[in-house]
């Protein structure tokens, strides 16, 4: 087990290079299944999720290579269409491995996926998205059994716009014979991003960013080399940490149209920011709260960046109320900030967040990705000292988070328990 060492209170200066986006990566990973030629993903970042997908790859007899930066996936040799249980548990998004792994190999078998612990996070839309593919589907013992033929072209209409079962039935409908057309869906970039990779293989995709994705299947798809977009939930992380600690940052690689809910609370607080081609900059001095945060799916205020702004909103002059709309036990990084002397209160979806001058250091858990995030950079931001522990869950999706906030002025430095 690890631990954060955080000294809080200085302020951040500097530039940090955005990662390439962890929920980008995943369903690319994914993807390379489809294809028995070499494919590489460049900047590749090397957080826990993306090590545990490639070695769910490497379980279906996949080749993966780390080669500096970028990522080689060789699927040539790839035989095997089971997702051992342990791995499939560590990781939600092993899911998205049952449209890919089905268009190569006809058949698929799965634990019931894992992730995060917030909220209940079925998986019925992916699976009736995949029926109207034409999979047949049994569930026993926490094994999902799944079969096909070749997938066949249909009509999805989705009741609600879930990001990886957008993804997943893209996947499955990328070889499928005839056209998929999927409704209601996500409308998220990495969706786009997704469509973009398909397409460099080879793939017939279009509409990704908006709510009708259409799939024309193709017979083949071939290898590919391609540049994942930028990550937007870091860089919302950093910019919150840059309002929260005070300073001026510049991020590079960042794209801000892909935080413009964000963008747009940070200005209603009263950050300056601007943004030129790939770069944001942020300043702030004084801050107002932002009164209501409500999450939705995109455009709207993301899920992921919900516990960083509720943070935030801790030592905002006012009161803010922080409406979780995406996933219902969400909140859990909330009892922690209380340690730290926030004053919140959570009714069920909603939590309450009166503003106090400052944070003061604490002990501190990590009890998921974003929650131990934002407890991170409430530790920044706090007079005195703290422990941030339970690093494996921020370690999922940030890389060199300690090294980048140093690099700006911060003190954190990461010690083994
Ligand atoms: C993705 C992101 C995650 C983000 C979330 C919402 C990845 C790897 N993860 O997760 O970081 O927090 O989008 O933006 O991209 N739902 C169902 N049935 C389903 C699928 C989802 O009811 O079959 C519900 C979920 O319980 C949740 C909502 O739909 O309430 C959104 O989930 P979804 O968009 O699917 O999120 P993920 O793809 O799991």
């Amino acid at each position: 087990m690890e631990k954060f060492v955080i000294e809080g209170g200085r302020p951040l200066y500097g530039e940090i290079k955005i990662q390439s986006a962890k929920n980008a990566v995943l369903p690319l990973l994914a993807a390379s299944v489809l294809t028995d030629e070499r494919v590489v993903i460049r900047a590749c970042p090397r957080i826990a999720d993306v090590l545990n997908m490639a070695q769910i790859l490497a379980e279906l007899g996949c080749k993966i290579t780390f080669a500096g930066e970028d990522l080689y996936i060789d699927s040539a040799d790839a035989a095997n269409h089971e997702i051992p249980a342990a791995l499939a548990k560590e990781l939600r998004s092993s899911v998205f491995m049952l449209g890919s792994v089905l268009s190569r190999f006809g058949r698929a078998r799965i634990a019931y996926p894992g992730g995060c612990d917030i909220g209940l996070r079925p998986i019925d839309l992916h699976l009736c998205g995949l029926r109207r593919l034409g999979v047949r589907i049994e569930e026993e013992g926490g094994y999902i059994n799944c079969s096909c033929g070749r997938l066949i072209g249909a009509d999805v209409q989705l009741d609600f716009p879930s990001v990886g079962a957008t993804e997943n039935i893209m996947l499955a409908a990328a070889k499928a014979e005839g056209t998929t057309v999927i409704r209601n869906a996500a409308k998220e970039p990495e969706i786009a991003d997704l469509q973009d990779f398909l397409n460099r293989m080879g793939g017939r995709v279009s509409g990704g960013g908006t709510a009708t994705v259409i799939v024309e299947g193709v017979r083949s798809l071939h290898g590919a080399e391609y540049t994942p977009l930028s990550d937007r939930i870091e860089a919302g992380t950093f910019l919150i940490a840059s309002a929260m600690c005070g300073g001026e940052l510049v991020l590079s690689n960042a794209r801000a149209e892909n935080v413009s809910a964000l963008l747009d609370k940070l200005r209603e607080i009263s950050c300056k920011i601007h943004a030129v081609d790939d770069k944001i900059y942020i300043k702030s001095e004084r801050r107002l709260s932002p009164k209501l945060v409500e999450t939705s799916p995109y455009p709207g205020f993301p899920t992921d960046l919900q516990a960083p702004i509720t943070a935030l909103a801790c030592i905002c002059e006012g009161s803010t109320v922080v409406v979780e709309n995406l996933f219902e036990t969400r909140f859990k990084h909330v009892p922690e900030l209380i340690r730290m002397g926030a004053d919140i209160t959570v009714r069920g979806r909603n939590a309450f967040v009166r503003g106090v001058p400052r944070l003061h250091g604490a002990d501190v858990c990590a009890g998921d990705l974003r929650g131990g995030a934002a407890l991170a950079l409430a530790a920044l931001s706090a007079e005195g000292a703290s422990a941030v522990t339970d690093l494996r869950y921020i370690d999922r999706g940030y890389a060199q988070f300690e090294y980048k906030l140093r690099a700006v002025g911060a003190r954190i430095r990461r010690v083994r328990i």
